[in-house]
């Protein structure tokens, strides 16, 4: 009886936790095995962009989605289709750059949030 009503009080807790985390985590796009990768990643995606990370987050809560943020998870899909559905092929064939992602942001961006759509007059 005693284990029941353990039970009872315990099972409320964690499935409230469990809705906590999920509230917290709004990952749509990546997938990392840890935070410590997740947190990698972001810090090349600023470099990338020259940028720091309340450019893209609300430092209060980085699950909120600001503007710029729903404009990378856009940009961080796209990447991946690159990769994945074009430059997979290239690389199985030519062997030629091994682990290396082909198209990253930096690809384009090249340091700057406003990579340059039109070739600079000389
Ligand atoms: C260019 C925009 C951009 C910058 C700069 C950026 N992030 Fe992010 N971040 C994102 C996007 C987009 C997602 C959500 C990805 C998804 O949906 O899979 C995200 C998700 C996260 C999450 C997971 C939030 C959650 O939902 O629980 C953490 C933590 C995070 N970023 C930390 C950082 C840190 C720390 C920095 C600075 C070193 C940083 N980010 C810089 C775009 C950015
Ligand atoms: C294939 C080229 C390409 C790649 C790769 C790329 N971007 Fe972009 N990105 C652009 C272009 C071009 C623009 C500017 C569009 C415009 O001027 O309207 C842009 C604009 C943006 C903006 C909006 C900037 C602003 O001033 O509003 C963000 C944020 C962004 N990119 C994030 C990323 C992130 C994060 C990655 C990597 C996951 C990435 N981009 C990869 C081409 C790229």
């Amino acid at each position: 009886m005693r284990n029941i009503i353990q039970l009872l009080i315990i099972f409320p807790i964690v499935v409230s936790l469990g809705i906590m985390q999920d509230k917290s985590n709004n990952l749509q796009v990546l997938e990392f095995e840890s935070e410590r990768n997740l947190k990698k990643y972001m810090k090349t995606v600023s470099k990338d962009l020259g940028v720091k990370c309340k450019y893209c987050h609300d430092l209060n809560d980085k699950s909120i989605d600001t503007d710029h943020k729903k404009i990378a998870r856009e940009m961080m899909r796209m990447q991946m289709d690159l990769n994945k559905s074009f430059f997979a092929l290239l690389g199985d064939s030519l062997h030629m750059h091994g682990e290396i992602t082909q198209i990253s942001c930096w690809t384009c961006h090249r340091g700057t949030n406003e990579p340059q759509t039109v070739r600079p007059k000389e």
